[in-house]
């Protein structure tokens, strides 16, 4: 078969081993042949692409970001975006193509199965926050990054007596901040799921005090907000093709909000695209590379217009539609585990 593949949305570790494991099963397993669209969906509107042979995937299990690339490009937008897609299938003569992604790239997706187009899904987000599957590769390595900085924040935290915020990434769900705050020993975790009270916060940290603990760190996710209905922390106006905002900033909020009303010194550090740079975390390689595999076997059975998912230990394959649209938070039982270490 001539497969193509795509990596889309923002890069995320893992996603070089995902290309590795569909070349290395494509080519050597069933004899196919893959070639890699540049830049997510760009490539495949612009038919802009990459032969992947065993030669241009060796020694990139280990890399991160992505050697296709990737971009936010929404054919969906395009009016001729459909009839692009399509003469880029017959020029490559592609028989399935495999896009690798998140709710975005995926929802473009699950629009050209719609329209007939053989097409399989990857789930990726840093987030973990995509439905229709337990787990995204990419996740471990960004929790890895966040608590390592949770755990040097400490000691300059105690030196100085000092509050620390810390922003991790998590638009809609607060997986990183919960993983990263509990294993890093964090005092308080805000989450975009539980709303929060600010009075609540600064007594917690009071707590901690009159217990003779005269440093704190806070773990906020950057989708996090204060209950009363205020949106989250937004860097701007500047809106990407899918229609989201650009998050940031709640760390520096919530720091002047609790050094005032605490009267502690409060610093702020945002860990951003740290999170998603660099190498990956082993289980991040294998789980990827396991996506992979998947997701070319799938492409062999015919499975179209489906995404490969984790379910419990288990490789499975889940309805495209079944991802979109809904996020998976964090559940109560999680959050509530977390809240027996604050203060
Ligand atoms: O969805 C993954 C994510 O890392 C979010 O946590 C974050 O808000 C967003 O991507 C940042 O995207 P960009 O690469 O456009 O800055």
């Amino acid at each position: 078969m001539r497969i193509g593949i795509l990596t889309g949305g923002g890069d995320c570790p893992g996603l070089n081993a995902v290309i590795r494991a569909v070349v290395r099963k494509g080519t050597m397993f069933y004899g196919d042949s893959v070639v890699g669209f540049l830049e997510g969906w760009r490539g495949v509107v612009e038919n802009r692409t990459l032969e992947l042979d065993l030669d241009a995937i060796a020694g990139i299990i280990h890399r991160g970001g992505t050697i296709l690339r990737t971009s936010r490009t929404n054919p969906a937008r395009d009016p001729d975006g459909l009839a692009k897609v399509r003469r880029t299938f017959e020029a490559q003569r592609l028989d399935a193509l495999i896009a690798v992604g998140g709710d975005d790239t995926l929802g473009v997706a699950h629009w050209i199965s719609g329209a007939g187009l053989p097409v399989v899904g990857v789930p990726k987000t840093i987030d973990n926050d995509l439905s229709g599957t337990d787990l995204c590769f990419g996740f471990d390595t960004a929790v890895a990054i966040a608590t390592e900085a949770v755990d040097r924040l400490h000691s300059t935290a105690e030196a100085h007596n000092r509050v620390l915020v810390v922003e991790v990434m998590g638009r809609e769900a607060g997986w990183i901040a919960v993983y990263s705050g509990v294993a890093g020993g964090a005092d308080v975790i805000l989450i975009p799921e539980k709303p929060y009270d600010l009075e609540a916060v600064c007594e917690l940290l009071r707590r901690r005090h009159a217990r003779g603990k005269y440093f704190s760190i806070v773990v906020v996710a950057e989708g996090a907000r204060p209950a009363g209905g205020a949106g989250p922390v937004t860097q701007g106006a500047t809106i990407d093709a899918f229609g989201h905002a650009r998050l940031g900033g709640v760390g520096n909020l919530l720091a002047e909000q609790i050094e005032r009303h605490t009267g502690y010194e409060t610093r702020v550090v945002i860990l951003g695209h740290t999170q998603r740079g660099g190498t990956p975390t082993a289980f991040d390689r294998m789980l990827a590379t396991r996506y992979g595999v998947q997701a070319t076997d799938m492409v062999h059975r015919g499975e179209f217009g489906r995404m490969a998912s984790l379910q419990g230990q288990t490789m499975a394959s889940v309805p495209l539609a079944e991802a979109l649209g809904r996020n998976r938070k964090v559940d109560d039982a999680l959050y509530e585990l977390a809240t027996v270490f604050f203060g």
